[in-house]
This record gives structure tokens, sequence and C-alpha cells, in this order.
């Protein structure tokens, strides 16, 4: 069986969007900023004409995960005067804007954008995988 990430790709003949579902950690971050290109009912569910290029570069540049970017376009950060927390509901704590992480190692990880597992269920604790948006088992 090929275990082969799988990578998909959406274009408007300006840009091309790339998904990587594996590493999509289910924020819904995409889902409400722009309900009319993103939307899990649709098949495929990225609708390419229902915004402009640069409303769907502004949206994947704030995907937390980097799960969305933009073929060919490596963003920067953006300069941030202060941290930017993002309680997600039901999901992860998301950190913009910088934060160093010391792990059980006593390791220090600076991380631009860091997501928090807050369900517990992580299987990348103290991160989110995206598991809060699973069922739980019973
Ligand atoms: S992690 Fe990115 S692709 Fe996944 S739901 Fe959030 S914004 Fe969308
Ligand atoms: S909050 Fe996302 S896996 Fe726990």
């Amino acid at each position: 069986m090929s275990t082969e990430p799988i990578v998909k790709e959406y274009s408007n003949g300006e840009i091309t969007v790339v998904w990587k579902p594996q590493a999509c950690i289910h924020s819904g971050i995409c889902l409400r900023g722009l309900p009319e290109v993103f939307d899990l009912k649709k098949r495929p569910w990225v609708t390419m004409d229902a915004a402009s290029s640069e409303a769907i570069v502004g949206l994947v540049r704030d995907c937390p995960s980097k799960a969305l970017s933009i073929k060919g376009v490596k963003f920067k950060e953006e300069d941030r005067s202060e941290t930017q927390v993002n309680l997600i509901h039901g999901g992860p704590l998301i950190i913009r804007g910088g934060a160093t992480v010391t792990n059980r190692n006593k390791e220090e990880v600076f991380h631009e954008t860091v997501s928090f597992c807050r369900c517990g269920r992580s299987n990348k604790f103290p991160y989110c995988d995206g598991t809060h948006a699973q069922p739980k088992a019973k």
C-alpha cells in the first residue's frame, strides 16, 4: 500500500492552492473565514472562483498548520507587535507571533505559530493534531 502523502491542488488560473490533508489540524479557520470557497459539503471542497485571489491568499496565510499553502509562495511571518492567542471552540489554542516552548528534555523550541491541544487526545501532545475533530471512542 502506498504511503505517499496526499497533495491536492486547486487553481483559478492565477494562483494555485495546495492542500495537504494529513497536516490539517481542523481548526476550521478556512471554513469560517471564506465559507464560499472552503466548504466540506461540496466536491471539490475548494471553489476557487468564489472569491478573489487576494482574499484566498489572505485566508491561506492564516492556516495555522500550513495544510493550506499557495504554490510557489513562501509566506514571511507578518510583523506583529504582540502575540495573538486564538481559542478555537472545541479545538486547540493557537498562538501566533512567536512562542518558545520548552519540551520535556528541557530543549527550547521556537515556533512562529503553534497550536496546543486542549482536548487531551492528540497523538502529538502537547500540540494539536486534529484528533479533537474525530468522534470520541465509546
Ligand atoms: S488547519 Fe488549515 S486547512 Fe485545516 S481547517 Fe484549519 S485553516 Fe483549514
Ligand atoms: S485540541 Fe486538537 S487534538 Fe486536542
